[in-house]
Formats: C-alpha cells, sequence, structure tokens
C-alpha cells in the first residue's frame, strides 16, 4: 500500500480510537456527512449521545466555511448508532484530499458500513427550486483531484447504491435523481461552465462530495449521496449566486431534509451491499 494510504488509514484509526473514548460509542453503523443546507437537519435524525468539536479527535481541521459547524455527533436512531458530521472540509480550503476525506475515513475506522453523503448544490434542472431534494445517481469528477493514493484500482461503477436509492423512492417516490458534478470551487460556475456541464450529462454542481464517495467505496462502504438544490446554476436566472442563499435555502429545507434523512436512516439495511 503507497504510504500515503497508510498514513491516512493509521489517522482514520486514532481519530475513530478516541471518538469511541470520549463519545462512550464503541462503534458505529451508519455516517451521515451534513453539508450546507444540512445542518439545521441534525437534530431530526434521533438522540444525541455525544456532541463533541471535531478537533476533538486527531487530524480534523476547524471548519472556515458559516453553515459548516465542525461539530461530530454519536446519534441514537431508534437503537441504530449513526456518526453525524455537522460540516466538512472542502478542497477549496486546500488543506489537501486527506483533509476532505478524513471524516470518511474515520466513519470506516469506526465501524460504518454505510454513509450518507448530503449536500447543498447548484441545479440545472429548472423545475428543481431551491428546497428540492435530490438523489444522486452519478458523478463526474472534476475537480482534476483524486482521492486515492497509489495504483489503487477502485470499481465505481454503482458508487451511488442502486438499492438504497430504491429504498428512498419507496420512503417518497417524488424524488429526483441527478448526475452531481464536482468542482474545486471556491468560486461558483460561469454560465459557460454550466453549459458545458449540461452538455457532459451533469444536472448538479456543487464543490463536495466526489472525494469522499470514492474514498468510502475503497473501503467497502455503501454510499448515498443527496442533494439539496439551493438555487438554479449560475446563469439561469440572470441573478447572481450567493453563499447566503445557500444557507436561507437549507433553512427552510431543513424539517423536510430532517424527516427525510430520519426515514431513510431507519430503513437502511443492516448488512451493506455485498457488491459494495
Ligand atoms: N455551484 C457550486 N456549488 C454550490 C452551488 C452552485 O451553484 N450552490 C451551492 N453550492
Amino acid at each position: 500500500m503507497h504510504a500515503s494510504e497508510l498514513q491516512a488509514r493509521e489517522h482514520a484509526q486514532q481519530a475513530a480510537a478516541v471518538l469511541a473514548d470520549l463519545s462512550g460509542v464503541a462503534q458505529h453503523q451508519v455516517a451521515v456527512v451534513l453539508g450546507s443546507g444540512w445542518v439545521p437537519a441534525a437534530d431530526l435524525i434521533g438522540t444525541t449521545v455525544s456532541d463533541l468539536s471535531v478537533t476533538d479527535l486527531p487530524h480534523f481541521s476547524p471548519p472556515v466555511v458559516e453553515g459548516h459547524a465542525g461539530r461530530v455527533r454519536s446519534v441514537d436512531a431508534d437503537g441504530l448508532p449513526v456518526l453525524v458530521f455537522l460540516g466538512r472540509t472542502h478542497l477549496y480550503e486546500e488543506r489537501g484530499v486527506d483533509a476532505v476525506t478524513h471524516a470518511v475515513r474515520t466513519s470506516a475506522a469506526a465501524g460504518c458500513h454505510t454513509v450518507i453523503l448530503t449536500n447543498g448544490c447548484g441545479g440545472l434542472d429548472p423545475q428543481w427550486l431551491p428546497g428540492t431534494a435530490v438523489l444522486i445517481r452519478d458523478h463526474i469528477n472534476f475537480t482534476g483531484a483524486s482521492p486515492l493514493h497509489g495504483a489503487h484500482f477502485v470499481d465505481i461503477t454503482d458508487l451511488y447504491s442502486p438499492r438504497l436509492r430504491a429504498l428512498c423512492h419507496e420512503i417518497d417516490p417524488n424524488l429526483p435523481e441527478g448526475v452531481y458534478v464536482q468542482f474545486r470551487g471556491p468560486m461558483f460556475e460561469t454560465p459557460a461552465e454550466i453549459a458545458m456541464v449540461r452538455a457532459i450529462g451533469g444536472s448538479l454542481v456543487g464543490m463536495s462530495t466526489a472525494m469522499e464517495a470514492i474514498v468510502a467505496r475503497s473501503l467497502g462502504m455503501e454510499v448515498l449521496g443527496m442533494s439539496l438544490v439551493t438555487n438554479l446554476a449560475a446563469g439561469m436566472t440572470g441573478e447572481p449566486l450567493n453563499h447566503e442563499e445557500v444557507l436561507a435555502a437549507g433553512q427552510a429545507a431543513a424539517t423536510r431534509m430532517g424527516a427525510l434523512l430520519a426515514a431513510v436512516i431507519r430503513a437502511l439495511p443492516d448488512q451493506p451491499s455485498t457488491s459494495a
């Protein structure tokens, strides 16, 4: 194994050990990463058993973005131990790919077989008004970066678990699906870039998720990706984009997103799919 991969895994083991110690929960089964727009939904997932700053755990960086709270909770969802990250580290923070994927690696080391990755993003479908939840069917990694180290060939054909998406459709048959295109950011896209995204088959644009999904799969976890459309993508409305609008859409949708997450978590299978 590449030395950098070994080191990333060791760091995750260390963080998981401290997490078990401080939270009093030896193992978790499901991890949830709450991105912009989703943090207000955290309280609806279950009963908080422990609430820590991510910086209480080794190798986590403090958050820089408003709306990304930088906390990690152990939550009891009707008996299921769920690890909930309120906020994440982004590529544009320039801390490197291992900082971006440390929460997912720590989740795997803490025992999680499934991870739910959420984000706030721009939508390309004019029917998706701000506040629309969209399941991620697939992604295009437009960052030029990889979160894996060395000659580590990972199959990501079915990265966003078909069976977990089917389960979400049972809960809400109207949930649309989209292809998420991750840009590095931190600038939003230009209208020409959005035209390109449409041409290459993308329907959601954001600055997270793909790196974490790839690492989760490389560690054998089953991945569910959910986007909250916080704005129509650049150039679609004639209005400029801003981060405040992203946060406001999240606040407005918090109860619905929390209820959706809570229902999905309770319906998850006990075991990861064998193809994961
Ligand atoms: N583009 C990129 N990232 C985003 C957007 C967007 O339009 N909205 C929220 N995050």
